[in-house]
Formats: C-alpha cells, sequence, structure tokens
C-alpha cells in the first residue's frame, strides 16, 4: 500500500480501558511495518495543544499487550474543547508533520477527532472504553475485561453471602449506560439487574424474585446496580425492609477499569489498531472502526454518534428468564 507523507499520532482520551496499550502497540507495529513513523500524544487532547509527543517505533511497544491501562497516560480536556484549543492541537499537528491521528477512546474522545479533521488533519477513531455505549459497535475495547473483572469479584461475593444468607448489592460502572451491568448480571447469575434503560418497578423486578427465589429454598442473593441507576445504600434498605434479609453494599468502581486485558480485548484492540493504520493509509479520515457481528468495518464519525444504542431485549429476556 501506497504510504502518504508525514506521521502518524495516536493518543488515548477520556477513562482508561484495558487493551488500550494493546491498540497503541497495534498502531505503531502496523505504521511501522509501512514505513510511516509513528507519534505517542501524552494525557490525550492536552498533549496535543501542549506538543507533549514522544516518537514510538516498533521496540518502544514491546511488553504493552498486556498492561491494563494506558503507556500514553490520559485525560478529560476541557480545553480542547474551545476552538482555540482546537486550533492549538492542530497547530502541533502542522509543527510535527503529523498528517494523522488515531484517538482511542469513547463518545467524547470522538467528537474531539470530528472538530480536529475539520483543520485538515486525517482522523481515525478506536472505542475503547468499558462501557460499551458506543452505538456503532457491538464491542468496545476494555468492557470484555472489565466485565471478567466484576464477575471474578461478583463470585468471591457470593461464597460470603451464601454463608451468611446474605443479598449483596452490587454497583458496577457504566455511566449513564447499562451494558455492563446487563452482562455481568447474566454472568453472574444475578436475581436482579437494575439498569438505567429501563424503569425500575421495586415489586416486579426485586422483591417478587427474591420471594420466589427463597420460596424455592434460595438463602441468597446478588442484584446488580448500574452506576446510572445509583442509590444503592437507600436499595439496600429497601430489600432489608422488605424481604428482611440481611443485605450489604459493594461499589466495585475504579477496579474494572485496570488489570491486564483478556485475550478478547488483545485481540479486538489489535485488529482496531492495524485497521485504523490502514485507513490512515487509504487516506480516509473522520471514521471509527467497528466490529458488528463479529467483522470489522469503519464508518463516519458523524453517522456514528448520531447512533442511539439500545439495549437489546434479549439480553433483558435472558436476564429475568434465568435469574430464579
Ligand atoms: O467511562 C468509563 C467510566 O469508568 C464510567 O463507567 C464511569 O462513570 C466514569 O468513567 C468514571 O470516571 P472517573 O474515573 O473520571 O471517575
Amino acid at each position: 500500500m501506497e504510504n502518504r507523507k508525514g506521521a502518524l499520532g495516536v493518543l488515548t482520551s477520556g477513562g482508561d480501558a484495558s487493551g488500550m496499550n494493546a491498540a497503541i502497540r497495534a498502531v505503531v507495529r502496523a505504521a511501522s511495518a509501512d514505513g510511516i513513523p509513528c507519534v505517542g500524544i501524552r494525557r490525550g487532547y492536552s498533549g496535543l495543544i501542549a506538543g507533549d509527543t514522544v516518537p514510538l517505533g516498533p521496540r518502544d511497544v514491546d511488553g504493552l499487550l498486556h498492561q491494563g491501562g494506558t503507556h500514553l497516560y490520559t485525560a478529560r480536556c476541557k480545553e480542547f474543547m474551545t476552538e482555540e484549543g482546537r486550533e492549538k492541537a492542530a497547530k502541533t499537528c502542522e509543527r510535527l508533520h503529523l498528517t494523522g491521528v488515531v484517538a482511542i477512546g469513547g463518545d467524547g474522545t470522538f467528537r474531539g477527532l470530528q472538530a480536529l479533521s475539520r483543520f485538515g488533519v486525517s482522523t481515525i477513531g478506536i472505542p475503547g472504553t468499558i462501557d460499551n455505549d458506543i452505538a456503532c459497535t457491538d464491542y468496545t475495547i476494555g468492557f470484555d475485561t472489565a466485565c471478567n473483572t466484576a464477575v471474578e469479584a461478583i463470585d468471591k461475593l457470593r461464597d460470603t453471602m451464601q454463608s451468611h444468607e446474605r443479598c449483596s448489592i452490587v454497583e458496577v460502572m457504566g455511566r449513564r449506560a447499562g451494558y455492563l451491568a446487563l452482562t455481568v448480571g447474566i454472568a453472574s447469575g444475578a436475581i436482579a439487574t437494575l439498569i438505567p434503560e429501563v424503569p425500575v418497578d421495586f415489586e416486579r423486578d426485586v422483591t417478587e424474585p427474591m420471594r420466589a427465589a427463597k420460596a424455592s429454598g434460595r438463602n441468597h442473593h446478588i442484584i446488580i446496580v448500574a452506576e446510572g441507576v445509583g442509590r444503592s445504600a437507600e436499595l439496600a434498605e429497601k430489600v432489608r425492609e422488605s424481604t428482611g434479609v440481611d443485605t450489604r453494599v459493594t461499589i466495585l468502581g475504579h477496579i474494572q477499569r485496570g488489570g491486564s486485558p483478556s485475550a478478547r480485548d488483545r485481540l479486538l484492540a489489535s485488529e482496531m489498531g492495524a485497521y485504523a493504520v490502514d485507513l490512515f493509509e487509504q487516506g480516509k479520515s473522520n471514521r471509527i472502526v467497528a466490529i458488528q457481528g463479529e467483522v470489522l468495518h469503519d464508518l463516519d464519525i458523524d453517522e456514528a454518534l448520531a447512533m442511539k444504542k439500545t439495549v437489546e431485549n434479549y439480553s433483558l429476556w435472558t436476564a429475568r428468564r434465568v435469574s430464579s
């Protein structure tokens, strides 16, 4: 494939997610293999504004594949939301001969790329967030690892809940989205999973399934609450009052973001990283790499950001059907 002139910058932005390093590695290795110089931009768009960059060759990314977090640091940059900040970032690209930028992150990150593309920089987004809330893709980098981490933690909690015949309310991350909670709920055998996309009916969703399970001989319960629903302590109080079951709350928090990426996240990150470089080489801009039905493809960022993700009815049905 013919190389375009200039270098390719890579950055991570927004909340870190396991597999971001694997994506950085893939971008650097794929670009280097085709003779394209690569530059790491540190601390997301803040680094692009400040010109905080580091040259990256294939050997600089050795040992990154299995590491959680992001080697390039990450940030949520307010200055980049202003026209002035964006102009400064575009000037950095000009000064460093960066003709392309690959950014790994969530929808805020992609909005940044949209803005940057207007300055003539070729911009490619790779979805990386534990929330899996990007509509155009079935999976985002970091989601699988976060699910596994949460399920592993809940398996441990279950031992204690079972021994003490208690109920455990586990709050998982996801910002305003319930995909992480719903997947974790099914995979951990929760009696109820409460997500922001579905209005909570306490009697239907919590007390009724708990009573039914208790009547059939189950002595412990796990309830998953998405961060977007929140109020877990209040919910625990209600569960205690209405069922008489001793109930405890665990907020999993940031342990869901870190740790070595799962094989699935490493694979997704490697494939998306290499695909992003291909797009750059084809002279494309304002694109997002996505996976649908196990097939990689790309689409326009404007189109991707206009899409709305909905919780699959099938997953909701599964969660309810297999919980009791
Ligand atoms: O977007 C990833 C995420 O972990 C969300 O699930 C959560 O709401 C948010 O980031 C937390 O952000 P911070 O680490 O800045 O507190």
